[in-house]
């Protein structure tokens, strides 16, 4: 029961690893609010833990404020947030038109920064707080066909170091998770794109020293290891959980 006394504040928690995270938290004894663009989503996720759902869009700073406050009123301070919502989906670079980019900017590392600045603030007065940024291998090694998002993942990987570096003298710790391939929605709507989809899919699983996708299990395994007083002593990090895929 390693976060009976914590508020756990979960974003893209509707399906895949937000979900496995929310149900890890939740197991240890965590209230969690179950936050989602999809509400009706987050709603089902919720009721199977007896958690709270809130509908959430990272992209627009009111919708931020308001599911904080709201996550606040009913379940009290957060003090370990996982900012996992994210979005994939290119084509090669140069065929990504400005918009795309833009698009993944604003969920995959703008929106990162709006969840992170409401609750930071509090997490700080209170010395007490846990931030788990969900990046990518992606964003250490680069990959093909996914351009942007690898840049936006370097992104949450650099605003992970420097918001440690400024919060660590005051009881806040600032992790990231870079997941290689792992077996959920974002990867299944890869695989559907047809012959270039499962191509795409196996060069993923190639790219595994383990030779297999992972479980969104195995990645909440490790953002719940960062969230935990298990971890008092990192931060910073980047833990890489991809088969072994990155190795740094
Ligand atoms: N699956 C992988 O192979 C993989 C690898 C590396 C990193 N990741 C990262 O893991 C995280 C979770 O992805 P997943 O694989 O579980 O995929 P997923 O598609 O199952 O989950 C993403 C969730 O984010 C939500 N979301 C999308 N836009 C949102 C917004 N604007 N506001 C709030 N929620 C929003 C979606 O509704 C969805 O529930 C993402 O940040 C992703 O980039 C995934």
């Amino acid at each position: 029961m390693r976060f009976e006394g914590d508020v756990a504040l979960v974003t893209g928690a509707a399906g895949g690893i937000g979900a496995a995270t929310c149900a890890r938290l939740a197991a240890e004894g965590a209230r969690v609010a179950v936050c989602d663009i999809d509400g009706a989503a987050a709603a089902a996720v919720a009721a199977d833990l007896g958690a709270l759902a809130l509908e959430l869009d990272v992209r627009s700073d009111e919708s931020v404020a308001a599911a904080v406050a709201a996550a606040e009123a009913e379940l009290g301070p957060v003090t370990v947030a996982v900012n996992n919502a994210g979005i994939a989906g290119e084509l090669f670079f140069g065929q990504t038109p400005p918009e795309r980019w833009d698009e993944l900017i604003a969920v995959n590392l703008r929106g990162v920064l709006a969840v992170s600045h409401v609750l930071v603030g509090g997490m700080r007065e209170r010395g007490r707080g846990a931030i788990v940024n969900v990046a990518s291998e992606a964003g250490r090694v680069g990959s093909q066909l996914s351009v942007v998002y690898s840049a936006t993942k370097a992104g949450v990987i650099g605003f992970t170091k420097a918001l440690a570096r400024e919060n660590a003298r005051h009881g806040v710790r600032v992790n990231a998770v870079a997941p290689g391939p792992v077996d959920t929605a974002m990867v299944r709507s890869a695989g559907a794109l047809g012959e270039i989809g499962e191509r795409l899919v196996a060069g993923m699983v190639d790219s595994t020293a383990m030779r297999r996708l992972g479980e969104p299990d195995e990645v909440a395994a490790a953002i719940a290891w960062l969230a935990s007083g298990e971890a008092s002593y990192v931060t910073g990090e980047t833990v890489g959980v991809s088969g072994g895929l990155g190795m740094m």
